[in-house]
């Protein structure tokens, strides 16, 4: 596979955003919280406004987008050294290779430049591929594991590792 080059998305990314995005949830119902059904009818602005969000990062491969992530914060009422792993989608062709890693490794780098001392995420318990991939990158399921808060057969384990 020719070199992948992570960089951070902004604003002028939101139409490529978009779509990955909306890719995502088509292919993916039961990975993520959100659903297709809601995100199609964003406006331009949410779409800007999600694309130039902080620690925001795509994934290129020959000038094309083919993945994305992003880190955050978690509750503000939790350990405040936490930092989280969101959005994390590569498309089907460049799965199995080295996209997933590199833009993982991306969050890993910038939660431990914001200060963080752990990295959580969630995983659908339904996932499998997605939960076998973490594990890969280090991370261990906490023991938490916890619905979705409408959806009821969706349920997420939360995984995390030390920065
Ligand atoms: C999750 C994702 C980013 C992982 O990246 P990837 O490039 O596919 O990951 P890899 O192929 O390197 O690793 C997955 C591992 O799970 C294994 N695997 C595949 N299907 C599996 C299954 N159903 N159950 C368990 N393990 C599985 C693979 O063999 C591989 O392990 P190996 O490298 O030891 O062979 C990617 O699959 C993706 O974008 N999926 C769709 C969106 C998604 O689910 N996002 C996660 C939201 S939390």
């Amino acid at each position: 596979m020719a070199g992948v080059v992570i960089r951070p998305s902004v604003i002028a990314d939101a139409d490529v955003v978009r779509d990955l995005r909306l890719e995502a949830l088509r292919d993916n119902a039961a990975a993520f919280r959100s659903r297709y059904e809601d995100l199609q009818y964003w406006t331009r602005s949410q779409w800007e406004a999600l694309a130039a969000a902080p620690a925001t990062y795509l994934a290129e491969v020959d000038g094309r987008v083919v993945g994305h992530v992003r880190g955050g914060l978690g509750d503000p009422d939790e350990d405040q050294q936490r930092r989280w792993l969101y959005g994390m989608f590569v498309v089907l062709a460049f799965r199995g290779g080295l996209v997933g890693p590199a833009l993982v490794d991306r969050v890993l780098t910038w939660a431990r430049d914001d200060g963080g001392a752990s990295l959580f995420l969630n995983v659908a318990t339904s996932n499998g591929r997605a939960e076998a991939f973490y594990r890969k990158m280090g991370f261990a399921p906490t023991g938490l594991v916890t619905p979705h808060e409408t959806r009821e057969q969706l349920w997420f384990t939360e995984m995390s590792r030390p920065l």
